[in-house]
């Protein structure tokens, strides 16, 4: 099976090629096609960049010149993207840093980040000043683009119990933003997962292995948590297929 090294402490055999497997490719390449649009090249920044693959789909299709800056704390992972990305992108800095550390005096026309927002920090003060520390990276007219899901993501419709704090809802991030004077533009994707393997299965494996990955957990669900969560997937599901919905938030400098 795949392994998928997106956390240094936690390496998930099984459980993130879910995602990659479940995702609807032509949902989430509408959303890749929504962020190249937003980008006008210049100096870019990626935060939390992982293994690069989201990057790449980003910067292949980028109709300006531009220059693209690594941030992501995982070694390995940052590594494995540099090798991935150089020889077709053009790659600048690199970061091995959690965006709380970061440490530089560059400025960006533009800073993208996917999915990345839930680890930034389990406490809202430290949140609100990363927050703040993106819109700090930008130059004068520069965007920041955070793509998240929005409280109503059928990701946190199925847990069970609730794994992030609300502060990482994309409500939240437009709103902070917007007392601070900035401008804030939400987009709003569809990004269905297919469950109908899970639905027919009689066997729990998958689903074990779902509960897993949306509950951000190595641990195995008890039986009561398996049939509770079986149940939400049942209750929102529409023609086998979840919507985690997915925000793009655009947050422009004035
Ligand atoms: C779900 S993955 C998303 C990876 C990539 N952006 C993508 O869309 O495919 C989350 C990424 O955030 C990184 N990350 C974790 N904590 C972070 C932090 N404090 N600051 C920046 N990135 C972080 C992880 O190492 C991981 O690569």
């Amino acid at each position: 099976m795949t392994k998928w090294d997106f956390w240094g402490e936690k390496q998930f055999a099984e459980v993130y090629e879910n995602i990659y497997i479940r995702a609807l490719t032509e949902d989430w390449f509408g959303i890749v096609f929504g962020i190249v649009k937003e980008i006008k090249g210049g100096k870019i920044l990626d935060i939390g960049c992982g293994e690069g693959h989201t990057t790449k789909q980003i910067l292949d299709r980028l109709e300006y010149d531009y220059s693209c800056d690594l941030l992501e704390p995982n070694k390995k992972a940052l590594s494995y993207a540099k090798t991935f990305l150089s020889p077709e992108n053009n790659i600048g800095k690199l970061f091995t840093a959690p965006l709380s550390k970061l440490k530089t005096d560059e400025k960006y026309d533009y800073i993208f980040t996917s999915h990345t927002n839930y680890y930034w920090a389990s406490d809202e003060k430290s949140y609100q000043e990363q927050l703040l520390k993106l819109t700090d990276l930008l130059k004068k007219k520069g965007k920041l683009l955070i793509l998240t899901l929005p409280e109503e993501s059928d990701h946190y419709n199925i847990a069970i119990k609730q794994v992030y704090p609300k502060f990482n809802y994309s409500e939240y991030i437009s709103d902070f933003y917007k007392k601070q004077g900035f401008s804030v533009k939400t987009k709003r994707y569809k990004m269905r997962m297919y469950v109908g393997d899970i639905l027919s299965g009689k066997i729990n494996f998958d689903l074990k292995n779902y509960y897993r990955f949306i509950h951000n957990t190595n641990t195995l669900p008890t039986a009561t948590e398996v049939k509770k969560f079986l149940a939400n997937i049942i209750k929102h599901q529409r023609n086998n297929y979840l919507d985690f919905k997915d925000d793009l938030i655009i947050i422009t400098k004035k």
